[in-house]
């Protein structure tokens, strides 16, 4: 049977990381994967996540199952994490939020139940997109259409050609927003974008899908939630895919949700015995133990305040590094200005595939072929030599 399968081409980003760790090359720099890195391009575990651990190891008293839907305590927390706890839909009880093996099993899981309630919906995301949003998505039996996003000669969001895009899409069509952070662009929608998007959803019935991946790396913990929380509180249905992985450096711990907001408090119920549904058929139980170390934190008031300090300096990282950039950049009079107006983990640097080619054979700089640069891949030690081997590819090529 195996025969008639093909090979598939291996992953790009994953290829990145392999080219990068055989590299010999002393001063070899990794701007490929999306994970946080500290100044010393390590990504140890978070200090509030060891101190919930340690509780975790002392409390636990089995490794029996947990629910299909995830542990109430934890989906409380991550709910009015998320949300904010006053959200008016969660007095509404419109809300039902499930665990997730991450965001990736959120974002599947969610598509499965789109797929269930209406299978004519088709996804519109933006050009371009989180490139696993694709077959997370459209493996679940989705449509997926794009709509114009990022302009690459401009640096920018184009807001006018994605509303112009979105005119196209069909009562019942389905909207994916990066709540925060997007990536691979790292440009997001302003506080009046998000505005100008909630009427027009309103008036063509369409659902969004905001995906929330960097909670606190963008502009804050709050402030990067106000799209999302404004969508909630303006439109009946909302669906909310959230990953644990990034904001808590839970990556391996597979930790995530799905928030979905309904009409009424009738139709949430139905939607969480359907999505419970799903997950048996899917992954059956979730993993506990990142979720069990999210809830600690956020249960745990010193803990929280802790972890919220944590993701400060995660941010601060993302941003002073943005602007150590721009600035070592513009001292050998190159303008990458723009990367100090986006946010979160990465950013396009807008040179050619065939620059980033030679940045990695001659320079051991290695970034997507798209030139998506993650941010954290910088350090006060790497940026003199990347400006320089930037400024030596862009002015011979
Ligand atoms: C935009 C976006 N959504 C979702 C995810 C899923 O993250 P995970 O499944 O690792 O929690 C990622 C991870 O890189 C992401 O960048």
């Amino acid at each position: 049977m195996f025969e008639v399968l093909p090979r598939m081409a291996p992953d790009a980003l994953l290829g990145l990381i392999v080219a990068h760790r055989n590299d010999t090359n002393p001063k070899k720099v990794d701007l490929g994967v999306g994970i946080f890195k500290d100044e010393e391009g390590s990504t140890p575990v978070l200090s509030s996540v060891k101190k919930a651990e340690k509780i975790i190891w002392q409390t636990e008293e089995t490794k029996s199952y947990i629910p299909p839907g995830g542990t109430p305590s934890f989906i409380a927390a991550l709910t009015n994490l998320v949300l904010g706890a006053d959200h008016k839909v969660i007095k509404e009880s419109r809300v039902r939020t499930v665990q997730s093996p991450g965001g990736c099993g959120a974002l599947r899981a969610a598509a499965e139940i789109i797929n269930k309630a209406n299978p004519e919906a088709v996804v519109w995301a933006s050009n371009p997109t989180w490139a696993n949003h694709v077959p997370l998505l459209s493996g679940a039996g989705l449509m997926m259409k794009e709509y114009a996003y990022y302009d690459y000669d401009s640096h920018s969001l184009s807001f006018d050609a994605m509303m112009n895009d979105l005119k196209a899409a069909k009562e019942g069509d389905v909207v994916l927003l990066h709540g925060c952070c997007h990536n691979p662009s790292g440009a997001d929608l302003s506080d009046m974008q998000w505005e100008a998007l909630v009427p027009m959803l309103k008036e063509k019935k369409l659902i969004p899908l905001i995906d929330v991946a960097y909670q606190g790396f963008g502009r804050g913990i709050q402030e990067d939630a106000y799209g999302l929380r404004l969508m909630a509180a303006n439109l009946d249905e909302v669906i909310i895919t959230v990953s644990g992985s990034k904001n808590f450096g839970l990556y391996r711990e597979r930790t995530g949700a799905v928030i979905y907001i309904a009409a009424d408090a009738k139709t949430a119920e139905i939607i969480g015995s359907q999505a419970e549904k799903i997950i048996r058929g899917i992954w059956s139980v979730p993993p506990s133990h990142g979720a069990a170390i999210v809830d600690v934190i956020l249960n745990n008031p010193e803990l929280k305040a802790e972890w919220e300090g944590e993701v400060a300096y995660m941010r601060r990282r993302i941003t002073d590094m943005r602007a150590l950039f721009v600035k070592a950049s513009a001292e050998q009079d190159m303008d990458f200005s723009f990367i100090n107006d986006e946010y979160g983990m990465f950013s396009f640097l807008g040179i050619t595939p065939q620059q980033v080619k030679i940045l990695a054979s001659k320079y051991a700089i290695y970034m997507a072929v798209s030139s998506r640069i993650s941010i954290a891949g910088i350090n006060p030690k790497n940026v003199e030599y990347l400006v320089a081997s930037l400024k030596s590819v862009i002015r011979s090529s």
